[in-house]
């Protein structure tokens, strides 16, 4: 790079890479239709009211936000059992996971991050000088607390952990926590990213909220990205001690979450809450119908608890992206996180997913036919 002055930490940090958007694949591909199952979004948002207030919200746009987002933190603490003063609020839970590096991670010190997740933790790690130490998944497809414990020395520093995990949807058992807990040094951090767990099935994850009232040293970051279907609106939150919300609150900018964000989010917890379900129930079901799809294509999907699905195809994942690309299905090749041969696959309306699963076993017999010829 010719530019002078540029921090060390900065050059070692790789750029996001975003799945495509539909206006890309339609002007890229000449496309009127474009199915976008690439970035996990909510197809059934945003909800009515909160369409109505995000709508009523713009004529304010001239004046700054509530900077204690009193309202809003009240909403989510009702929501989670907490109080308001154990609520930070972010611009998207990336915002947030971007705070928490700041306020933790002084240059040299360590974080543990597992091999195959939401690549973020690591360029924030490494922005702020931190050293990663990667933990290689457990059966292929999921986080290894074990060995999460054995890496543990008096230099970690946060504990990086998605539950359940981007890109393969998988929990991690709630016991193995505990041994984290007990055993990582007083100034180590777990950051839990549960940006998907409204998509799981409670007992599968790990109650956070009574971590957090214990006194335990963790951060439950999640979003209203996903579940609440906001994700260009930007707002996402976390949950931790009362003590750690006001060093959080004063590391973040101020006015971290537009109006926008803030009235739409609201307005979801408030009075979507029928929508809001049906949307979840919706996703739920076509999950399944997605795993059993993928199945009858031969695939290898796994057993999902976000709001997409992990599937081994046998084939190069970006080469079969790309078919599915040019036939105006956006989904992602997981060749980046180190699995040649998976794609990940956001689950969409019935129709999306029907003609997704129509387009991919279209593209597998091509395959399969040139792999015979
Ligand atoms: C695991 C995980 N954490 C955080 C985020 C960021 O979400 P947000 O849109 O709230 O910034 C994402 C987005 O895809 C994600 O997959």
């Amino acid at each position: 790079m010719s530019l002078k002055g540029i921090r060390k930490a900065v050059l070692q940090v790789d750029p996001y890479v975003p799945g495509k958007t539909t206006e890309e694949v339609m002007c890229e591909k000449g496309l009127k239709n474009v199915i976008k199952l690439g970035s996990n979004e909510n197809p059934y948002g945003p909800f009515p009211n909160a369409l109505k207030a995000m709508t009523e919200e713009l004529s304010r746009l001239n004046t700054y936000p509530d900077v204690s987002f009193k309202e809003i933190k009240r909403a989510i603490a009702d929501l989670s059992g907490l109080g308001s003063e154990n609520v930070c609020i972010s611009h998207g839970a990336e915002g947030m996971l971007q705070t928490i590096g700041k306020t933790f991670l002084d240059p040299g010190d360590e974080v543990i991050i597992p091999s195959s997740t939401y690549g973020l933790y690591r360029e924030i790690s490494k922005l702020m000088g931190a050293r990663v130490i990667e933990v290689p998944m457990k059966g292929e497809h999921y986080i290894d607390l074990h060995g999460c414990l054995k890496v543990l020395s008096e230099r970690t520093k946060l504990i990086w952990l998605n539950n359940p995990n981007n890109p393969t949807g998988t929990v991690f058992d709630r016991e193995g926590i505990q041994g984290i807990f007990r055993e990582m040094p007083s100034h180590s951090w777990v950051i839990l990213d549960e940006a998907y767990g409204e998509f799981t099935d409670p007992s599968f994850l790990t109650d956070t909220a009574s971590f957090i009232r214990e006194g335990k040293n963790v951060i439950s970051v999640r979003t209203f990205s996903k579940a609440f279907g906001l994700a260009g609106a930007r707002i996402g939150y976390c949950l931790c001690s009362k003590e750690l919300s006001v060093v959080i609150d004063t590391v973040s900018e101020p006015f971290n979450a537009n109006r926008i964000g803030i009235a739409g989010a609201l307005a979801t917890l408030k009075d979507d809450r029928e929508e809001y379900l049906k949307a979840l129930s919706g996703i739920r079901k076509e999950r399944e119908r997605l795993i059993h799809g993928f199945e009858n294509l031969g695939l290898r999907p796994v057993r999902s608890h976000a709001n997409f699905v992990f599937v081994e195809t046998g084939f190069n994942g970006a080469i079969l992206a790309d078919m599915m690309l040019d036939k105006g299905v956006i989904v992602r090749p997981c060749n980046g996180w180190d699995y040649p041969s998976s794609l990940r696959i956001t689950v969409g309306t019935p129709r999306e997913n029907e003609i997704m699963l129509l387009v991919l076993s279209e593209t597998l017999e091509d395959l399969r036919k040139e792999v015979s010829h």
